[in-house]
C-alpha cells in the first residue's frame, strides 16, 4: 500500500520526503516516488529508504499523492496515469501540486472527484525554513486540508490564501529568496568598500538578515519597533537608513513583488 506517492523526485520532491520521513510523518517503506532518472532513483531510495519506480502510474494510486515535476511535462505525465485513475474505485485520495502556474481547475480535471490542493513553497524549504501559501480545491474536506497543512509544514510555515492570491503570493514569498540573496551580497559589497575582508562580510551579511528575521518573528515584532529601537539620536544606524530611503529601498522592493507578481499571472495565461 502507497501511503505518499511523489512524482518527480527532484529537489523539493526531496526536501518533502527527506523531512517527512525524519519527522516520522510517514514510514520510509510507505513512500513511493516515481522519477525517470535511474541514478536519481537509486539515491532516494538508498538515501531515505523509500520505494523508487519509473512508472508514474504505480504512484498514482498512493493515498497521498505529491506532483513535484516542471509545469512543462504536467500533460505527459496526466495522460499517462489517467488509465490508472479511471480504474482506481476509491476517489478518496488527496492530491497535492507544486506546479507554478498550474490552476486548482485544471487539477481537477486531470484528477476527476479527487481532493486537491494547490501549493506553492519556497526555496528555502530545502532547509526546513520554507513558506508555503495552500489554495484548496472543490472537493476538499477539513480534514484534506489539515492533512496538506501537516506535510508542508515538515519544511516551514504554512498559510492558506484563496487560489486567486497565488500570483500574489509568488512575487513576494515565491522570489522572494531573489531579492534578499541580492540584499546579502549587497551588504557584504558594502563590507568590503569599508575595509572588511570578504568571507568575513559575507559571514556578517547572511547572520544580520538572518538574525533579524528570526528577532521580528520570535518577539512578533512590528518591523518599525525594530527600526525605532535601533536607530539612536545622531547614530550610526539612522544615517544609514537616512541613505537607504533617500535610495528608494522601500519602492524598489514595493514594486519587486508588483513585477513578480505581474510576470507570474503573464505565465500563467
Ligand atoms: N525548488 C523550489 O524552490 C520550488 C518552489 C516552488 C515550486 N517549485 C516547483 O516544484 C516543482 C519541482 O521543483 P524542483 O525544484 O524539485 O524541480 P526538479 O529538481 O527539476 O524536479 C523535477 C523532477 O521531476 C522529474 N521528472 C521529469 N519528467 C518526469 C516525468 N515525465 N515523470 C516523472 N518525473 C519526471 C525530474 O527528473 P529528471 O531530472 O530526470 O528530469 C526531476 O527529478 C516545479 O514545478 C517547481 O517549479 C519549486
Amino acid at each position: 500500500m502507497v501511503k505518499f506517492g511523489m512524482i518527480g523526485g527532484g529537489m523539493m520532491g526531496e526536501a518533502l520526503i527527506s523531512r517527512l520521513v525524519a519527522q516520522k510523518m510517514f514510514v520510509a517503506e510507505d513512500i513511493l516516488v516515481s522519477e525517470p532518472l535511474p541514478a536519481r532513483r537509486e539515491f532516494l531510495a538508498n538515501q531515505y529508504g523509500i520505494k523508487v519506480t519509473a512508472n508514474n502510474s504505480d504512484v498514482a494510486i498512493a493515498d497521498v499523492l505529491l506532483l513535484a515535476i516542471k509545469p512543462q511535462v504536467f500533460d505527459t505525465v496526466t495522460q499517462e496515469i489517467a488509465p490508472t485513475l479511471q480504474q482506481q474505485s476509491q476517489v478518496t485520495s488527496l492530491v497535492l501540486s507544486i506546479l507554478p502556474g498550474t490552476p486548482l481547475a485544471q487539477l481537477e480535471v486531470a484528477f476527476p472527484g479527487r481532493a486537491v490542493v494547490r501549493a506553492m513553497p519556497n526555496t528555502p524549504a530545502t532547509v526546513g525554513a520554507g513558506v508555503t501559501a495552500i489554495a484548496v480545491g472543490i472537493h476538499t474536506q477539513p480534514h484534506h486540508i489539515e492533512q496538506a497543512q501537516q506535510i508542508f509544514a515538515a519544511v516551514g510555515e504554512v498559510v492558506q490564501v484563496p487560489e486567486s492570491m497565488m500570483d500574489a503570493v509568488t512575487g513576494l514569498s515565491g522570489s522572494g529568496p531573489g531579492y534578499i540573496a541580492l540584499v546579502v551580497e549587497a551588504l557584504t559589497d558594502g563590507g568590503v568598500a569599508v575595509g572588511l575582508p570578504r568571507a568575513i562580510a559575507a559571514k556578517l551579511a547572511v547572520q544580520t538578515v538572518k538574525g533579524s528575521a528570526q528577532l521580528l518573528q520570535e518577539k512578533n515584532l512590528h518591523p518599525a519597533v525594530l527600526k525605532d529601537q535601533v536607530t539612536s539620536p545622531g547614530g550610526t544606524t539612522i544615517a544609514g537608513i537616512a541613505h537607504l530611503e533617500q535610495s528608494g529601498l522601500r519602492s524598489a522592493l514595493i514594486e519587486a513583488v508588483r513585477a513578480a507578481y505581474q510576470r507570474s499571472q503573464e505565465l500563467g495565461r
